[in-house]
């Protein structure tokens, strides 16, 4: 495939999305999934591909921003939801398939005894924090610069701050992602700089008497997903119990890492664990879960110390039986499987960026991947942050693979599937190849 049809004037894309901008600001429904002048808009998705109106199909790195991870219209998810469906889709009480994914998410994470369900990652990490506060009595939380953790006014500090508003990079100033955030946010929330174990044991000792958490992505994908030092992640574990405040890893990208999740591919042991993505096998979701006696500030046979935590599509039994089959599909053996077609990604990656010269790099980890425009040694958000000429490269880039078949996001990262083949791999690899070559 080579060419991009929905760009062209008259395309059924293009009537699309003026259709959209009549009715939805800038016709768009949800930031991430926009891209200048328009995306092409998408007919059907099947396995590791993805037909747009045009008629054009093309193998997916995105999977929906790593939720997908079996792909699209996976059979054995869709046999467990049509048997759903024809039972009911969601009821005023509870069910049994709430129960069974919890177990087998409690099983699998050591660190969580008791979890919640909610409908997105950005309820998850708002009721984790929630849970800090009413537990510790305390209201501020702590987060890393560059680092995204959903559309929560709290954790929407310093997610992209602007560098001359960024401050001491060892001292981070609490910027507001934008003018939709509460003012009194970015007071309420201490940032942190990524890999620096030294300054963050400093902030932290400055603030700890005010602090419920720091939350943590231990492989932040808005900071380009640079290795966390070596013994990062368990320093920090030991200085938030040092000082008494709790530890939320946010794994709802990162729980893709391996069968038990980041805390034990890192070495360390979290208070809170907010998942998402995959746990839904498809359908929106959320969770967070953690030690029993944090957990049961939720417990509503509790009179004392209690804290609500509605939503109408909590644990919705379609949700719950897709997010059952993808979990168990995602055996210890399947996890190997993803990990070695990501390393296939990132090697295949660097050798044609070392064959063509350029200077670009590829980071990530287990199925997870990131083209970078620049040889940069990446630590931070600030080191990941890329210069105009860069972003103009990395735009280029993305259409250029959008034309040749395969989509990457417009940042470049991307993550496998277990429909993919190495053959697939190879094929996107080759692409990135041509486009280097003409560059
Ligand atoms: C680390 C992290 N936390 C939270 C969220 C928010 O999840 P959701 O989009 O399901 O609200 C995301 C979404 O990409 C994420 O990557």
């Amino acid at each position: 495939m080579v060419g991009n049809k929905y760009l062209e004037p008259g395309s059924r894309s293009a009537e699309l999305y003026a259709r959209a901008r009549a009715v939805m600001p800038g016709g768009n429904t949800r930031t991430t999934v926009f891209s200048a002048p328009y995306l092409a808009y998408v007919a059907s998705a099947h396995g590791a591909s993805v037909t747009d109106v045009e008629g054009q199909t093309r193998l997916d790195f995105v999977n929906n921003y790593t939720a997908l991870i079996h792909g699209h219209a996976h059979p054995r998810i869709l046999d467990a939801v049509r048997r759903q469906l024809a039972l009911g889709t969601a009821v005023s009480f509870p069910t049994e398939t709430e129960v069974r994914l919890a177990e087998l998410l409690v099983e699998r994470v050591d660190s969580i005894e008791r979890l919640r369900f909610t409908n997105s990652g950005t309820e998850a990490v708002m009721m984790a924090i929630q849970a800090a506060r009413a537990f510790t009595g305390r209201s501020k939380i702590a987060k890393f610069e560059g680092c995204y953790h959903g559309a929560y006014d709290y954790a929407e500090v310093s997610v992209g701050p602007r560098p001359d508003q960024a401050g001491d990079s060892l001292a981070p100033r609490s910027v507001a992602e934008s003018a939709g955030v509460a003012r009194s946010a970015p007071d309420e929330v201490v940032v942190l700089p990524f890999n620096q174990p030294d300054a963050v044991a400093r902030i932290l000792a400055k603030h700890a008497g005010e602090l419920a958490a720091v939350l943590v992505d231990p492989l932040p994908h808005r900071s380009g997903f640079p290795d966390p030092l070596d013994d990062f992640l368990p320093r920090l574990r030991q200085i938030t119990r040092d000082l008494n405040i709790l530890l939320i890893s946010d794994e709802i990208i990162s729980f893709r890492l391996g069968y038990h999740g980041a805390q034990q591919r890192y070495g360390y042991t979290a208070d809170l664990t907010t998942l998402g993505k995959i746990i839904g096998g498809g359908f929106p979701v959320g969770a967070f879960g953690g030690r029993a006696d944090i957990m049961n500030v939720f417990d509503p046979t509790r009179s004392d110390s209690y804290v609500p935590h509605g939503g109408t599509f909590n644990g919705n039994p379609v949700t719950m039986v897709a997010g059952y089959e993808s979990m168990a599909m995602l055996t210890p053996e399947e996890f190997d499987r993803l990990a070695a077609m990501g390393e296939r990604v990132r090697v295949g990656l660097a050798n044609i960026i070392e064959a063509r010269g350029v200077s670009w790099q590829v980071s990530g980890q287990a199925s997870l991947f990131k083209l970078h425009p620049h040889p940069r040694a990446l630590g931070d958000y600030r080191s990941y942050l890329p210069t105009a000429a860069e972003q103009a490269a990395t735009e280029q880039f993305y259409l250029a693979m959008l034309g040749q078949g395969f989509i990457l996001t417009p940042e470049l990262a991307g993550s496998v599937s277990t429909p993919m083949t190495d053959r697939v791999i190879d094929d996107m690899v080759d692409a990135a190849d041509r486009i280097f070559a003409t560059a």
